[in-house]
Order: C-alpha cells, then structure tokens, then sequence
C-alpha cells in the first residue's frame, strides 16, 4: 500500500520510508497546505488537519507535527516551535532561559495517520534540557540546544542515535505498534 506523506519537509518522507518499507507500506510525498488551528496542543493541530484533509477527499496518509516543550517557559515555543525557530531562533531560547536553573525540556512529535478508512493519532516524546550555549553542526532546529543524555547534544550525535531516541522515532514505533495491534501490517 502506498501512503501519502503530507508535508513540506522531503527529509521526513525519507523518514518514514526507512521505518515503514520494511512492512510493505511505499511513501509518497504530497505537498498540500493545511490549517493549523490555533491551540497548544498537538494532537488537536493534526486531528484538525487531518479532517480537513480528508473533507478534500484524499485518504491513506501520514501528516505529523513537533516541537520543543521547555518546563521553564511553561511549554513555549510548543505547538509554535516553527515560528519561535524562524524568529528569535537557538539564541533567542537561550535568552529567555538566562539564569534559568530548570533546564527541562521535551520534544514531542505527533503523528496522524489515515488508513483502510481507519484513524490514528500517536505521540512520542524524548525527555532532555536545553543546554547553556549551542552546540554541534549536525541536524537540525533545536538540535544544537538540546541533549538527551546531559552529555552531547542532538547536534553532536549521528543520526541513527538520534533516531533511536527521539520524539519522532518513538511515535514511528508507537504507530507501527497501532497498525500491527489492528492487523494492518
Ligand atoms: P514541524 O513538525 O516540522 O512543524 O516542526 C516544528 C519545529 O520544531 C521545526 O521547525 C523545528 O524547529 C522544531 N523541531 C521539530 N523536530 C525537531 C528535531 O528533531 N530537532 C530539532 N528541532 C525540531
């Protein structure tokens, strides 16, 4: 079965089509814009998106959404992790969290995914903190400020590691445990 990957970012439909090929599911990679409905919550971003994708008549795809939850900050930048990163950027985090002794952090990534008619949504999640200055060529976004083990960030780790453990990685495994349970794979 092919499934469409619904997003602007080509790295991610690479993604899951190294995590999920192996069940026989083939990606395909669509463009198409969706509202983000304005709310701190993830699952509600692509629950709306995902209606919204399916009024327009397509079916069997994948949307997902992410971002970096600092305890400190009261879970900004969150659901508007895109904007916080284009805007005030890596510097701007480290800023705002000056002096700041909890340097709690997590990124969450929530997966949508429609298939053979039916709907699931999971989230994984990699706990960490924001480090004191950035770090690392590697990745991406928040990478260079963010550690999972207190040691290296995520810019600093190869990608298979990073993968193993991240928020994107957990919800593959999350989903891919869904589609067994419900027999679809
Ligand atoms: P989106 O899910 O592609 O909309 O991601 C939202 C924003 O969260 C991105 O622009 C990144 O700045 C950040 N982000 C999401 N996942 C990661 C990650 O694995 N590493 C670093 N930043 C990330």
């Amino acid at each position: 079965m092919k499934l469409k990957v619904i997003t602007s970012n080509p790295g991610k439909v690479a993604e899951y089509e190294k995590s999920l090929s192996q069940f026989g599911l083939e990606m395909e990679h669509l463009k198409l814009p969706y509202d983000e409905v304005q709310t701190a919550d993830l699952e509600e971003v692509v629950s709306k998106g995902m209606d919204e994708i399916v009024s327009k008549g397509i079916r069997n795809f994948i949307v997902d959404d992410s971002g970096l939850f600092v305890d400190s900050l009261k879970g900004f930048p969150g659901v508007w992790s895109a904007y916080a990163q284009k805007t005030i950027g890596n510097q701007g985090i480290l800023k705002l969290m000056d002096g700041v002794e909890d340097r709690g952090a997590e990124f969450r990534c929530c997966i949508g995914c429609d298939i053979e008619g039916q709907r699931i949504i999971v989230t994984g999640i990699c706990r960490g903190t924001i480090t004191h200055e950035e770090s690392g060529d590697a990745g991406f976004g928040f990478d260079p400020i963010f550690t999972h083990d207190g040691e290296r960030t995520f810019s600093e780790i190869p990608m298979d590691e990073k993968n193993a453990v991240s928020h994107r990685g957990n919800a593959v495994k999350l989903l891919i445990e869904e589609l067994r349970t419900r027999n679809i794979i």
